[in-house]
This record gives C-alpha cells, structure tokens and sequence, in this order.
C-alpha cells in the first residue's frame, strides 16, 4: 500500500469533515440513526485482505454519518458537550498527522513546550495560583482522579505515610467528604484510589445542590484522621457551584485538602461577570476541569491541576533508563498524568485559546448562560411547564405537567422533532429535561428557536394527556 494513497485518504478526510460542519453549521435538524442500525452499517466477518485507503474512508463516512450524533449543531444541548471547534479540531488533526508521543520532551519537543506554555494561560485565565502545575489529560474524570491522588499523597505524607511506596495497607484512614450532589465521575475517582467509593461522609446541599457550609465545618470537626474534601464547581443538573469563599477557610482551619471538580463550572471563573458565582475557587488545593466542554477544544481533552506541583508530580512522575530526566527548568509531560505515551492535547488547547483569547472565552461563556437564561424565561410562561431551579450558570432544567411520563413523553417528542437536542435527567427523584448550553456556536436565535420547539413539543404531548 504506497504512502501516496494514504495521503490521498487524508485529503479526503478533510474534505469530508469539512463538508459535514458546513452542513451540520446550519442543519435545521438533528436526526440519527440507531446504534442498531450502525451495527448493521458496520457488521462484518474480520476482513481476510486490506482495502484502498481511498475506499476504506468511502465506506466509513458513508456508513457512519447517519448515525453521528449532531453535538456539533448550533441547538444541540445534551450533556454538557462542547463544539469542538474547527479551529481545535485542525490542530488536532496536525496533532495526529505528526504523530507525537506527547509523554516526552525528547520524543515530541514543541508538544511538551506548547503544553507548558498553555498550562500557564490556563492557570492565568482561569484565575488559579501561578505556581500550580497542570496535567493534560482525557477528560474531567481522570482529572479528578490525578487531583485526588496528590491529594492522597500530600494528606498521607502529612502523618508520615508514604503512599506511593508502600500503598495503603496499614496506612493511617483519610476522610474523605463529599457533596450530595457530586457527579458520579468523582466516585470513579475514590474507587480507582482505594479510597473507596462508598466510605464517604456526604455533606447536605441546598435546593441548587450547593454543599451547606455549615453541615461541612459540622462533619470537618469529627474525628476520624486527615481529610479530604470534594466540592464543585458546575453540579451537572443546576450548574451550581459550591460557596467557595465559606468552604476554602473551613477546610484551611481543619488542615484538609480541597478539591473541585468544575469540569465545565470552573469556566465561570474567566468571565469578570460570572466570577463572583465561583468566588474564593482559587483557594482550593487541586481543580479539574475540561477543554472538550467550555474551551471547544476536540475530544479528548481535560486539565488535572494542583497547587503543591510537589505533590502532584509525587503521586504521578515515574522514571526509566531509556527516558532522559527532564532538566530542572523543564517540565516533563508525563510527570503530571497516568500515561506515558498518550496524545499530545497541548496543540488543540493552545489553539483555542489562541482561537478565542481571553475576552473571546468569557464571552462565550457569558452568551451560552444568557442563552440558557432566555430559554428558560420563554419556557417559564408557558402553562404547564415549571423551570426546576433558577437558571444560574449554563444548565436548564425543565418538568412538564404534573409527573415523569408527561416529562419523558415530551422529552422523546422533541428528540423526534429533533429542532434540538436535548435528554432526561434526575433530579431530586424526578425526571427533567436537561439543556446544556456549552457550545460556542450556539447563538441567542437558537434560543428563541429552542424555546419555541420545546413548547410545541409540550402542547403536542399535553393534548394526547387531556
Ligand atoms: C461536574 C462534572 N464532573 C465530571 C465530569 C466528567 O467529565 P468527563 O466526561 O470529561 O470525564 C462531568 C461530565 O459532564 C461533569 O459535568
């Protein structure tokens, strides 16, 4: 097979994918096909000879397109997903044509030197302590696992236990306190550390899900040995975040490390308009947060952050005899993460930042909030359709008529509209509808488009229930 046709097969990627964002850019509806219409699409014996790049890239954009979702249409709202951009999404196609190992300056030296200077525009636009390191990692999950284990180091160190060497047999218990309404990735995080993901003290929360400060200083003066305490930034179904500036001298005065997972909230925090929504945040002792949701940048991407780079490198850093040390002056990819060899995310991050600067990303989180607020100030009028909690971020949250089915019938009736995307969640033992506004292409017409959509849908189901 040359090299020459693979090539060819790459122009025709590039061809392909920029026809599908010019035509889902303006697509007036978002339909897809079935997952068991793309196993039909896809199911095969095992190829017994290889095919032309030219046919191979035929065969899967004409198989898969139907059944791609439209995350990046202007009125998609399903979890909280951003749009990778197309300006993230270039550079990441560089990222693969070149084919670095983004685990090692020897290995991949502009990768390991962008990602160091991309980690400092992180810290600085996200308002964070300058001396904090940052790993790129794939998404908010594994930074909040990253965060949590300097977290257990650090607090394990503190009684003279080394974590690290001698794992956590016979080590001295940690506490680790939790927000009612934490999302469930957190949970992933304490499993994978040992820490378990059910021996926690979980601290109330308020009709927003916001931990109550008063019940954290309550349980933070138990005994039990060191504690870590996980609050965040963006709850998945409010958009709430945490009462920072009470919680941050809580957990100073009782010696605990804090951590916040804002995998899209802490983005609140780049925007001078919403900054007082996540006031005192950069108090905390560790962040996760994501660039594939609020940043636009392609899948994967997300930032494991933590002020004591000690700690942060101690739970993660390994050497071997074939890697060169780096030298103190440089920051070593690998010494931040779980892997060794992985993608090299620093180019897509820089790229969007570079894409948007800092007044361009407070404005698009801005927008996406006022497009959330708008959506829900047109539903709010509506008969028969209650706005749950009070818009305060980027998350709407939606009950039509008085139970779960009317709610999850006019769910299915605006997916088979499919003006819009939008899916179920629970909340408080109730199903809802759950818009999340975190693309940048999203525009305030959507927002008129949206509400008009999601009421229609509701008329049509609520006539069926009369
Ligand atoms: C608050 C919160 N934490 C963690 C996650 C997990 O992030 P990821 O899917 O990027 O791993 C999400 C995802 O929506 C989230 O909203």
């Amino acid at each position: 097979m040359s090299i020459e046709a693979g090539l060819d097969a790459m122009g025709r990627a590039a061809e392909a994918a920029i026809a599908y964002r010019r035509a889902i850019a303006t697509a007036e509806t978002t339909p897809t096909a079935s997952y068991a219409e793309m196993l039909a699409a896809f199911a095969a014996p095992v190829p017994e000879r290889g095919a032309e790049p030219a046919v191979i890239l035929d065969e899967l954009v004409t198989r898969a397109t139907p059944g791609i979702r439209a995350s990046t249409a202007p009125r998609f709202y399903g979890w909280v997903i951003g749009n990778s951009h197309p300006t993230g999404v270039a550079a990441d196609w560089l990222t693969s044509a070149w084919g670095q190992n983004g685990g090692n300056i020897l290995a991949a030296p502009a990768a390991s030197a962008i990602e160091a200077v991309a980690a400092g525009w992180l810290l600085d636009l996200l308002g964070l302590p300058a001396e904090a390191s940052v790993g790129f990692v794939t998404g908010a999950t594994i930074a909040n696992f990253v965060c949590l284990a300097a977290a257990r180091s650090e607090m394990l160190r503190r009684v003279g236990w080394d974590v690290e060497a001698d794992g956590l047999f016979g080590a001295p218990p940690l506490r680790v306190l939790i927000g009612a309404d934490a999302h469930a990735t957190v949970f992933s995080g304490l499993k994978f550390l040992g820490l378990g993901a059910q021996r926690v003290s979980t601290i109330a929360t308020d009709e927003a899900g916001r931990m109550l400060p008063a019940a954290l200083e309550q349980a933070l003066a138990e005994e039990g040995g060191p504690a870590i305490v996980i609050a965040q930034s963006g709850q998945i179904n409010t958009g709430a975040s945490d009462p920072f500036a009470e919680i941050v001298p809580l957990c100073r005065a009782a010696g605990a490390w804090l951590h916040v997972d804002g995998a899209f909230g802490l983005w609140a925090h780049a925007s001078p308009a919403l900054r007082p929504l996540t006031a005192g945040v950069e108090g905390a002792d560790s962040w996760a947060t994501d660039g594939h949701k609020w940043l636009q940048t392609p899948y994967d991407c997300g930032f494991a952050i933590v002020r004591d780079p000690v700690a942060h490198q101690r739970a993660m850093a390994f050497s071997a005899s074939y890697l060169p040390p780096a030298a103190d002056s440089e920051r070593e990819p690998s010494a931040f993460v779980p892997e060794l060899s992985r993608r090299a995310r620093g180019f897509s991050t820089w790229a969007m930042i570079r894409q948007m600067g800092r007044s361009g990303i407070a404005e698009m989180v801005e927008r996406c909030c006022a497009i959330a607020a708008r959506i829900g100030e047109r539903l709010a009028s509506e008969p028969g359709i209650t706005v749950v909690v009070p818009v305060e971020l980027n998350q709407l949250i939606l009950r039509f008529g008085d139970d779960d089915a009317a709610t999850l019938a006019t769910i299915a009736q605006v997916q088979k509209d499919a003006v819009l995307f939008a899916g179920a969640s629970s909340w408080r033992g109730q199903w809802v509808m759950r818009i999340s506004v975190s693309s940048a292409a999203t525009t305030l017409e959507d927002a008129e488009i949206t509400a008009t959509a999601i009421a229609a849908a509701w008329r049509t189901v609520s006539a069926t229930l009369s």
